[in-house]
């Protein structure tokens, strides 16, 4: 570490979804910021987020019924003091939103509602129809840029935290040219997202890899909750197409699923039909494939005015019509596809870690607000009310003690994709959609185990490459989620095990906390 240069800064960021902006945004007006990201500012989960951002600003609803809402779907496993945090202080992050330039949709003057699964009111806030979360990048990106206290490193990729007795003094980040720098900061807020692309089929863009977690867990902080993957139930599924979210909000203005015989099915699944907890859906959703030997079902929107359809969901509508389907007028093949982490970075409600001036926002953190399953829109909101906790706690720190550190590191070289590397990602995707996916068992589980334990050594070689680094992440992540998975004998919320079908509250009502050197419930 002595050989690398240093940048000293106030706050690190890593990442730049939601989380990540928005953080560096408030931070910034009391610190010097630095915010790494690993493509660009308009690359991330958020930036692909359609259905919305969920927040009671209407006057039938309360933030009772939005946290009765949440600590259902989140099936025994929130935390409900975290999910009171997230009701209570939503509708201000919301405003805060509008006043950093988002513009939401707007009906008869009012901020325009939708509804999706498992809400009991309208309640989700959307911008141009289906782009909420492109809107949102846009307006946050826009003040980041303008900020003169935020420094923005894009194409930087964060290799590991740099931490000593259990405090985190930054991380070694490799630049595009290939060298590397230690970024030291008073605090390091990851919020580097999450990780789909653990899985062959995702609605996740290529960069999820779950980096923060693999980084974290290196660095000693315990991890949560990593057994819980959410599927979203309704991804495109078509030939040349990619696994294209079409968004929840469709089913919430009123599509119907069909199996490929034409039938409707959720009413023999659950008695909220379409409308029911994600997981139920996706789980019906792939017992319909199987009766009928289909890799889709169906949505059906074709019911509703055209004009309605093309008004309230354009980007889905569009990229559809790309591949010849039209919304207004055809059944579109779906099915489910890797879309959420739901544990992670363990947090207290300031998104603290278990290591100190190491805190974690979005996606990558488990602040206890999901559960067990995700109820629809909350990863927006969680982003926006953490972070602002995340930021006043920051202020409240005693400045840190900059003694010299004494932490080696390999140094590397820059060099071009590795072919094997592409080859060993799409072998790792495979084997956790096969294996620990939407459905798990005992013995599918034992076989992710061994296949992704073939790929260990990995972790005694020099890694050089970015793409190594990222895989060497997804094997760090993958194997959290299988041990998870495997310990956790009994299905609940999105974890479902074949072998162990019912929620067992007598016994597994309780977390699966994984730390470097131990494992433990
Ligand atoms: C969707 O639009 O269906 C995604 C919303 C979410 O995952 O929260």
């Amino acid at each position: 570490l002595k050989d690398l240069p240093v940048k000293e800064t106030d706050v690190i960021v890593i990442g730049s979804g939601i989380a990540g902006l928005y953080t560096a945004i408030l931070a910034s007006e009391h610190h010097r910021v630095l915010l790494i990201t690993k493509k660009s500012l308009f690359e991330s989960n958020t930036r692909y987020a359609q259905g919305g951002i969920a927040a009671v600003t209407a006057e039938d609803d309360s933030p009772a019924y939005h946290r009765q809402d949440t600590l259902l779907a989140g099936a025994g496993l929130c935390s409900s003091a975290a999910v009171d945090v997230l009701v209570n202080e939503g509708p201000a992050g919301v405003q805060e939103l509008i006043r950093l330039g988002t513009m939401f949709d707007v009906e008869n003057g009012e901020l325009a509602l939708t509804k999706e699964g498992a809400h009991s009111h309208r309640r989700i806030l959307h911008a141009n129809g289906d782009a909420t979360g492109y809107e949102i990048v846009r307006a946050l990106s826009i003040q980041v840029e303008m900020l003169h206290n935020i420094e923005v490193w894009d194409d930087h990729f964060a290799i590991d935290l740099v931490t000593d007795q259990g405090e985190c003094h930054g991380a070694i980040v490799q630049m595009p040219d290939g060298k590397r720098i230690f970024v030291r900061g008073e605090a390091t807020i990851m919020c580097s997202g999450g990780a789909g692309q653990l899985y062959r089929y995702t609605t996740n863009p290529e960069v999820a890899t779950a980096d923060g977690v693999a980084m974290a867990y290196r660095a000693g902080a315990q991890i949560r909750d990593m057994e819980f993957i959410q599927f979203h139930p309704t991804a495109l599924s078509y030939p040349g197409a990619p696994r294209f979210l079409v968004s929840e909000a469709v089913r919430g203005e009123g599509a119907v699923l069909r199996n490929i015989t034409g039938e409707r099915f959720m009413h023999k699944y659950h008695e909220l039909l379409e409308l029911a907890p994600r997981d139920i859906v996706a789980r019906a959703i792939v017992s319909e494939m199987e009766a009928t030997g289909s890799t889709f079902v169906y949505l059906d929107i074709t019911h509703e005015s055209p004009e309605m359809v093309k008004h309230r969901f354009p980007t889905i509508y569009e990229t559809c019509m790309r591949y010849g389907l039209d919304l207004t007028s055809d059944w579109i093949p779906v099915s489910p596809a890797a879309h959420y982490m739901m544990g992670g970075i363990k947090t207290n409600l300031y998104g603290e870690s278990s290591v100190k001036r190491l805190f974690a926002c979005g996606e990558v953190s488990s602040t206890g607000v999901h559960g067990a399953n995700r109820l629809a829109s909350n990863s927006l909101s969680e982003a926006v009310v953490y972070g602002s906790r995340i930021v006043e706690r920051i202020g409240q720190l005693p400045k840190q003690e900059k003694h010299p550190l004494d932490v080696t590191f390999r140094l590397g070289r820059k060099d071009a994709p590795s072919q094997a590397m592409v080859e060993k990602r799409l072998k790792l995707q495979k084997v956790m959609v096969r294996y620990a996916g939407l459905r798990r068992n005992r013995d599918t589980l034992l076989r992710a185990e061994e296949e992704l334990g073939r790929q260990l050594p990995l972790f005694q070689a020099v890694l050089t490459k970015r793409e190594e680094y990222e895989f060497a992440n997804m094997l760090t992540a993958s194997l959290l989620v299988v041990q998870g998975a495997l310990c956790r004998e009994e299905s609940r919320g999105a974890h479902y095990r074949e072998d162990f079908p019912e929620r067992n509250d007598a016994a597994w009502k309780k977390h699966i906390v994984h730390t470097r050197d131990q494992d433990r419930t």
